[in-house]
Protein backbone atom coordinates (compact mmCIF):
# COMPACT_ATOMS: atom_id res chain seq x y z
CA UNK A 1 0.00 0.00 0.00
CA UNK A 2 1.29 3.50 -0.94
CA UNK A 3 1.79 6.06 2.16
CA UNK A 4 -0.37 8.98 1.58
CA UNK A 5 1.07 11.97 0.75
CA UNK A 6 1.19 14.22 4.16
CA UNK A 7 2.75 11.00 5.73
CA UNK A 8 5.27 10.34 3.34
CA UNK A 9 6.33 13.65 3.98
CA UNK A 10 6.86 13.75 7.49
CA UNK A 11 8.37 10.59 7.25
CA UNK A 12 10.81 11.31 4.79
CA UNK A 13 11.41 14.53 6.18
CA UNK A 14 11.84 13.25 9.65
CA UNK A 15 14.47 10.83 8.61
CA UNK A 16 16.65 13.47 7.16
CA UNK A 17 16.52 15.89 9.78
CA UNK A 18 16.06 13.82 13.27
CA UNK A 19 18.69 11.99 14.81
CA UNK A 20 18.83 7.79 14.39
CA UNK A 21 18.28 7.25 18.33
CA UNK A 22 15.06 5.63 18.05
CA UNK A 23 13.25 3.64 15.29
CA UNK A 24 9.41 5.11 14.89
CA UNK A 25 7.11 3.06 13.09
CA UNK A 26 5.70 4.29 9.56
CA UNK A 27 3.15 6.64 11.30
CA UNK A 28 3.11 10.64 10.92
CA UNK A 29 1.17 11.72 13.95
CA UNK A 30 -0.16 15.03 13.51
CA UNK A 31 -3.50 15.13 16.37
CA UNK A 32 -5.03 13.15 19.19
CA UNK A 33 -8.03 12.86 21.01
CA UNK A 34 -9.02 11.06 23.82
CA UNK A 35 -7.83 7.36 22.94
CA UNK A 36 -7.24 7.71 19.30
CA UNK A 37 -4.27 9.77 17.48
CA UNK A 38 -4.57 10.83 13.38
CA UNK A 39 -2.11 11.34 10.89
CA UNK A 40 -1.99 14.14 8.26
CA UNK A 41 -4.03 12.33 6.10
CA UNK A 42 -7.30 11.69 8.18
CA UNK A 43 -6.40 7.96 9.52
CA UNK A 44 -7.08 6.96 12.60
CA UNK A 45 -5.35 4.41 15.32
CA UNK A 46 -6.12 3.88 18.87
CA UNK A 47 -3.51 4.77 20.73
CA UNK A 48 -2.31 1.42 23.17
CA UNK A 49 1.43 3.33 23.33
CA UNK A 50 0.07 5.56 25.34
CA UNK A 51 3.40 7.66 25.12
CA UNK A 52 5.40 4.54 26.70
CA UNK A 53 2.67 4.36 29.72
CA UNK A 54 2.63 8.12 30.43
CA UNK A 55 -0.66 9.57 28.53
CA UNK A 56 -2.95 7.63 30.81
CA UNK A 57 -5.84 10.11 30.45
CA UNK A 58 -5.81 10.35 26.57
CA UNK A 59 -5.67 13.37 24.25
CA UNK A 60 -6.97 16.73 24.88
CA UNK A 61 -8.94 15.67 28.24
CA UNK A 62 -10.96 18.47 28.60
CA UNK A 63 -9.73 19.10 32.39
CA UNK A 64 -6.30 18.98 31.67
CA UNK A 65 -6.86 21.30 28.58
CA UNK A 66 -8.62 23.78 31.15
CA UNK A 67 -5.40 23.45 33.77
CA UNK A 68 -2.89 23.98 30.75
CA UNK A 69 -4.72 27.20 30.06
CA UNK A 70 -5.05 28.45 33.16
CA UNK A 71 -1.76 27.96 33.96
CA UNK A 72 -0.73 29.34 30.59
CA UNK A 73 -2.48 32.66 31.52
CA UNK A 74 -0.72 33.30 34.80
CA UNK A 75 2.77 32.16 35.29
CA UNK A 76 5.32 29.95 32.38
CA UNK A 77 8.85 29.05 33.76
CA UNK A 78 10.51 30.27 36.33
CA UNK A 79 13.24 28.15 37.20
CA UNK A 80 13.64 26.21 41.00
CA UNK A 81 15.81 29.39 42.20
CA UNK A 82 12.21 30.43 43.54
CA UNK A 83 9.00 28.74 45.03
CA UNK A 84 6.04 28.75 42.63
CA UNK A 85 2.03 27.91 43.03
CA UNK A 86 1.12 25.33 41.09
CA UNK A 87 4.71 23.17 42.36
CA UNK A 88 4.26 23.64 45.94
CA UNK A 89 0.11 22.98 45.57
CA UNK A 90 1.11 19.70 43.32
CA UNK A 91 3.32 18.79 46.17
CA UNK A 92 0.79 19.19 48.93
CA UNK A 93 -1.45 16.98 47.36
CA UNK A 94 1.45 14.32 46.71
CA UNK A 95 2.85 14.44 50.44
CA UNK A 96 -0.57 14.14 52.16
CA UNK A 97 -1.73 11.01 49.82
CA UNK A 98 1.46 9.30 49.94
CA UNK A 99 4.33 7.84 52.96
CA UNK A 100 6.58 10.61 51.39
CA UNK A 101 7.62 13.88 53.24
CA UNK A 102 9.04 15.69 50.57
CA UNK A 103 8.46 16.00 46.45
CA UNK A 104 11.32 16.83 44.11
CA UNK A 105 10.47 17.53 40.69
CA UNK A 106 12.59 16.92 37.64
CA UNK A 107 11.96 16.23 34.05
CA UNK A 108 12.07 12.29 33.06
CA UNK A 109 12.04 8.97 34.76
CA UNK A 110 15.46 8.82 34.16
CA UNK A 111 16.21 11.80 36.40
CA UNK A 112 13.86 10.94 38.85
CA UNK A 113 16.02 7.68 39.07
CA UNK A 114 18.99 9.22 38.73
CA UNK A 115 18.26 11.89 41.57
CA UNK A 116 17.33 8.50 44.09
CA UNK A 117 20.46 7.38 43.52
CA UNK A 118 22.34 10.51 44.51
CA UNK A 119 20.07 11.05 47.38
CA UNK A 120 20.83 7.31 48.91
CA UNK A 121 24.19 7.55 47.71
CA UNK A 122 24.82 10.77 49.58
CA UNK A 123 23.30 10.04 52.54
CA UNK A 124 25.32 6.76 52.61
CA UNK A 125 28.20 8.89 52.10
CA UNK A 126 27.50 10.51 55.84
CA UNK A 127 28.13 7.25 57.49
CA UNK A 128 29.32 4.77 55.30
CA UNK A 129 32.93 3.81 53.97
CA UNK A 130 32.82 4.14 50.05
CA UNK A 131 33.01 0.04 49.32
CA UNK A 132 29.80 -0.22 51.60
CA UNK A 133 27.59 2.28 48.92
CA UNK A 134 26.52 -0.67 46.34
CA UNK A 135 23.25 -0.36 44.86
CA UNK A 136 21.06 -3.86 44.62
CA UNK A 137 19.02 -3.70 41.25
CA UNK A 138 17.32 -6.88 39.68
CA UNK A 139 17.75 -8.39 36.40
CA UNK A 140 15.37 -7.86 33.90
CA UNK A 141 14.52 -4.14 35.55
CA UNK A 142 14.46 -1.11 33.75
CA UNK A 143 15.76 2.51 35.20
CA UNK A 144 16.74 4.69 32.52
CA UNK A 145 18.94 5.96 30.23
CA UNK A 146 21.12 8.15 32.03
CA UNK A 147 24.87 6.64 32.75
CA UNK A 148 23.82 5.88 36.08
CA UNK A 149 20.16 4.50 35.38
CA UNK A 150 21.11 2.74 32.72
CA UNK A 151 23.77 0.72 34.56
CA UNK A 152 21.51 0.15 37.59
CA UNK A 153 19.25 -1.50 34.57
CA UNK A 154 20.90 -4.54 35.10
CA UNK A 155 20.72 -5.99 31.51
CA UNK A 156 23.86 -6.03 29.44
CA UNK A 157 22.26 -5.08 26.33
CA UNK A 158 21.71 -1.52 27.44
CA UNK A 159 25.17 -1.06 28.98
CA UNK A 160 26.95 -2.41 25.32
CA UNK A 161 29.33 0.80 24.01
CA UNK A 162 28.65 2.82 27.16
CA UNK A 163 31.56 1.42 29.30
CA UNK A 164 33.35 2.01 31.79
CA UNK A 165 30.21 2.09 33.70
CA UNK A 166 29.73 4.07 36.88
CA UNK A 167 30.35 1.29 40.07
CA UNK A 168 28.87 0.39 42.60
CA UNK A 169 25.74 -2.10 41.11
CA UNK A 170 25.27 -5.34 42.10
CA UNK A 171 22.65 -7.36 40.03
CA UNK A 172 20.16 -9.91 41.46
CA UNK A 173 18.06 -12.09 39.81
CA UNK A 174 14.32 -11.21 39.82
CA UNK A 175 11.80 -12.68 42.62
CA UNK A 176 14.88 -15.11 44.08
CA UNK A 177 14.47 -15.16 47.63
CA UNK A 178 17.50 -16.92 48.28
CA UNK A 179 19.55 -14.84 45.33
CA UNK A 180 18.19 -12.45 47.76
CA UNK A 181 19.90 -12.92 50.80
CA UNK A 182 23.31 -14.24 49.06
CA UNK A 183 23.31 -10.65 47.28
CA UNK A 184 22.32 -8.60 50.60
CA UNK A 185 25.35 -7.65 52.97
CA UNK A 186 26.46 -4.56 54.54
CA UNK A 187 27.73 -2.79 51.56
CA UNK A 188 24.57 -2.41 50.19
CA UNK A 189 23.27 0.90 50.74
CA UNK A 190 19.73 0.98 49.20
CA UNK A 191 17.88 -1.82 46.74
CA UNK A 192 15.90 -0.19 43.53
CA UNK A 193 13.08 -2.23 42.40
CA UNK A 194 10.30 -2.10 40.41
CA UNK A 195 6.95 -3.33 41.77
CA UNK A 196 5.90 -4.59 38.68
CA UNK A 197 8.58 -4.74 36.50
CA UNK A 198 7.70 -2.76 32.82
CA UNK A 199 10.06 -3.15 30.15
CA UNK A 200 11.13 -6.69 31.61
CA UNK A 201 7.64 -8.03 30.17
CA UNK A 202 5.09 -7.17 33.01
CA UNK A 203 6.40 -8.78 35.54
CA UNK A 204 4.68 -8.49 39.04
CA UNK A 205 7.49 -8.95 42.12
CA UNK A 206 5.64 -12.24 43.86
CA UNK A 207 4.00 -12.05 47.12
CA UNK A 208 6.21 -11.82 49.70
CA UNK A 209 9.51 -10.98 48.14
CA UNK A 210 8.91 -6.51 48.50
CA UNK A 211 8.76 -7.82 52.15
CA UNK A 212 11.46 -8.97 52.42
CA UNK A 213 13.10 -6.45 50.54
CA UNK A 214 12.02 -4.22 53.20
CA UNK A 215 13.12 -6.61 55.74
CA UNK A 216 16.54 -6.75 54.67
CA UNK A 217 16.99 -3.00 54.09
CA UNK A 218 15.88 -2.36 57.64
CA UNK A 219 18.36 -5.05 58.87
CA UNK A 220 21.59 -3.58 57.04
CA UNK A 221 20.22 0.39 57.60
CA UNK A 222 19.86 -0.03 53.58
CA UNK A 223 16.96 2.00 52.02
CA UNK A 224 14.58 0.85 49.91
CA UNK A 225 13.47 2.91 46.30
CA UNK A 226 10.98 1.75 44.51
CA UNK A 227 10.93 2.51 41.08
CA UNK A 228 7.25 3.25 40.07
CA UNK A 229 7.77 4.98 37.35
CA UNK A 230 5.98 2.76 34.54
CA UNK A 231 3.69 1.18 37.34
CA UNK A 232 2.59 3.75 39.76
CA UNK A 233 -0.29 6.27 39.99
CA UNK A 234 -3.26 3.86 39.71
CA UNK A 235 -2.19 1.89 36.77
CA UNK A 236 -2.21 -1.30 38.97
CA UNK A 237 -5.30 -0.04 40.26
CA UNK A 238 -4.04 1.73 43.72
CA UNK A 239 -2.45 4.72 43.86
CA UNK A 240 1.15 2.78 44.68
CA UNK A 241 2.10 -0.67 42.98
CA UNK A 242 4.16 -1.04 46.05
CA UNK A 243 0.48 -0.83 48.36
CA UNK A 244 -0.14 -4.64 47.05
CA UNK A 245 2.12 -5.85 49.38
CA UNK A 246 1.01 -5.00 53.36
CA UNK A 247 3.83 -3.35 55.14
CA UNK A 248 6.07 -2.58 52.70
CA UNK A 249 6.89 1.49 52.88
CA UNK A 250 9.32 2.56 50.09
CA UNK A 251 12.14 5.54 51.55
CA UNK A 252 12.06 6.69 47.76
CA UNK A 253 9.79 6.59 44.97
CA UNK A 254 11.17 8.16 41.69
CA UNK A 255 7.58 8.31 39.68
CA UNK A 256 6.38 9.76 36.08
CA UNK A 257 3.23 11.78 36.34
CA UNK A 258 1.87 11.53 32.84
CA UNK A 259 2.25 15.12 31.47
CA UNK A 260 -0.22 16.25 28.64
CA UNK A 261 0.89 19.49 29.06
CA UNK A 262 4.57 19.50 28.18
CA UNK A 263 3.27 17.59 24.92
CA UNK A 264 0.96 20.61 23.92
CA UNK A 265 3.48 23.66 25.01
CA UNK A 266 6.61 21.39 23.44
CA UNK A 267 8.68 20.89 26.88
CA UNK A 268 9.81 17.76 27.91
CA UNK A 269 7.41 14.95 27.49
CA UNK A 270 7.17 13.96 31.18
CA UNK A 271 6.46 15.59 34.25
CA UNK A 272 8.09 13.38 36.94
CA UNK A 273 8.74 13.37 40.48
CA UNK A 274 10.83 11.64 42.64
CA UNK A 275 9.25 11.23 46.01
CA UNK A 276 11.82 11.44 48.48
CA UNK A 277 10.99 10.79 51.72
CA UNK A 278 14.74 11.53 53.07
CA UNK A 279 15.18 14.15 51.29
CA UNK A 280 15.33 16.61 54.62
CA UNK A 281 18.12 14.26 56.01
CA UNK A 282 20.90 15.24 53.64
CA UNK A 283 22.07 18.70 51.94
CA UNK A 284 20.60 20.36 48.95
CA UNK A 285 21.74 20.78 45.52
CA UNK A 286 21.98 17.20 44.82
CA UNK A 287 20.18 17.87 41.55
CA UNK A 288 19.05 21.42 40.03
CA UNK A 289 16.37 21.54 37.23
CA UNK A 290 14.44 23.09 35.23
CA UNK A 291 11.15 22.10 35.86
CA UNK A 292 8.08 24.12 34.97
CA UNK A 293 5.21 26.04 36.76
CA UNK A 294 3.52 25.13 33.64
CA UNK A 295 3.80 21.33 33.91
CA UNK A 296 2.84 21.47 38.01
CA UNK A 297 -0.13 23.46 36.89
CA UNK A 298 -1.50 20.96 34.38
CA UNK A 299 -0.97 18.01 36.78
CA UNK A 300 -3.00 20.28 39.41
CA UNK A 301 -6.16 19.04 38.14
CA UNK A 302 -5.09 15.75 39.54
CA UNK A 303 -5.60 14.77 42.81
CA UNK A 304 -5.04 11.32 44.45
CA UNK A 305 -8.02 12.17 46.50
CA UNK A 306 -10.54 12.25 43.53
C1 LIG B 1 10.58 1.63 35.44
C2 LIG B 1 11.16 2.76 34.65
N1 LIG B 1 12.04 3.60 35.25
C3 LIG B 1 12.59 4.64 34.58
C4 LIG B 1 12.27 4.88 33.25
C5 LIG B 1 12.91 6.04 32.54
O1 LIG B 1 11.96 7.03 32.26
P1 LIG B 1 12.21 8.13 31.12
O2 LIG B 1 12.08 7.43 29.80
O3 LIG B 1 11.14 9.15 31.35
O4 LIG B 1 13.58 8.71 31.33
C6 LIG B 1 11.36 4.05 32.59
C7 LIG B 1 11.00 4.31 31.17
O5 LIG B 1 10.32 3.56 30.51
C8 LIG B 1 10.79 2.96 33.30
O6 LIG B 1 9.92 2.12 32.71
Amino acid sequence: MNTPPVTADLLSTGQRVLARNYAPGKLGLVRGEGSRVFDGDGRDYIDLGTGISVTSFGHRHPEIEKAVRAQLDKLWHVSNLYYNEPAVKLAVELTETSFAERVFFCNSGSEATEAAIKLVRRAASATRAPQQRDILTFEGGFHGRTLAAVTATAQPKYHEGFEPLPGGFRYCPFNDLDALEQHFDGNVCAVLIEPVQGEGGIVPAAPGFLKRVRELCDANDAMMIVDEVQCGLLRTGKLWAHQWEDGVIPDVIPDVISDVASQSVSLSRRAVRGILKTFSSVRPSISRRTYSPIKSGSLLFWSPRR
